[in-house]
């Protein structure tokens, strides 16, 4: 009998959980758990105000942190122009997110797939649409939130950047809190300021900003709580 091979994952918390890299993960993952005492966070859009900026990497490995602490976690990658979550996770991308759109296709046939690491599935992108932003507006979009809640303690979107298209905002005022990543490297001053008020303008609960990139020793990621 032949087995599949297992895909090998090149995101730093599976292959080095020990690294300094993987602890900032964790401290990450403990400022998001303590951002919201009263209201638990279940939905947590990631964006960005430019793209390669890091987001995807960063939710992919922040999902393993999260599931490696024991919560059921779905990454749902939302991100209907340039998805990566499936290559990340060495998965497929032929059904997903938008498959669940057309028709009337039951939600409880819905493609999650299993990943390699325990208690972590995605929800791929699916085949790309072209209007995306409607797409994520509509009140499609909603149910299945609501049936991904039902499926897990915890479910990460992935989104484009912010600035240049309507996505990530439609979607930031449907989940419980948005995390900025900003590159320290790259991200202009004045463009993560749009961000922050584009995601006011939609009264999105902005959880705080991961900054990645930072050539720091011992530390490559930052988190700062707040409403910085
Ligand atoms: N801190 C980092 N150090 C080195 N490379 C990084 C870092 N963060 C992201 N990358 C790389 O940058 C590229 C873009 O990252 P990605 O997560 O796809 O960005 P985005 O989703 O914002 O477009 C990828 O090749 C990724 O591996
Ligand atoms: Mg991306």
């Amino acid at each position: 009998m032949v087995e599949e091979p297992l895909p090998r994952l090149n995101l730093v918390t599976v292959t080095n959980p020990r690294s300094p890299v993987s602890e900032a993960f964790r401290t990450l993952r403990t400022n998001i758990q303590f951002s919201s005492l009263d209201r638990p966070l279940k939905t947590i859009l990631v964006t960005s105000t430019d793209p390669g900026e890091g987001k995807s990497t960063v939710l992919a490995n922040l999902a393993v942190t999260m599931a490696q602490s024991g919560l059921r976690t779905v990454v749902a990658d939302c991100d209907l122009r340039r998805p990566s979550q499936h290559q990340l996770f060495g998965l497929s991308n032929i059904n997903g997110l938008t498959s669940m759109m057309v028709g009337n296709a039951p939600m409880e046939g819905a493609s999650i797939q299993d990943t390699i690491v325990p208690n972590l599935r995605l929800l791929a992108s699916g085949p790309l649409p072209p209007n995306p932003s409607e797409l994520l507006g509509s009140r499609r979009m909603g149910e299945i939130i609501a049936f991904l809640k039902d499926q897990a303690d915890l479910v990460l979107f992935d989104a484009p950047p912010i600035i240049a298209v309507t996505d990530a905002a439609v979607l930031a005022s449907k989940v419980d809190g948005v995390l900025l990543v900003v590159n320290a490297g790259k991200t202009k001053r004045d463009l993560a300021r749009r961000a922050k008020l584009l995601l006011d303008k939609v009264n999105a609960n902005v959880l705080g900003v991961v900054l990645n990139n930072v050539k720091l020793e011992a530390s490559l990621y930052r988190y700062y709580a707040g409403q910085g």
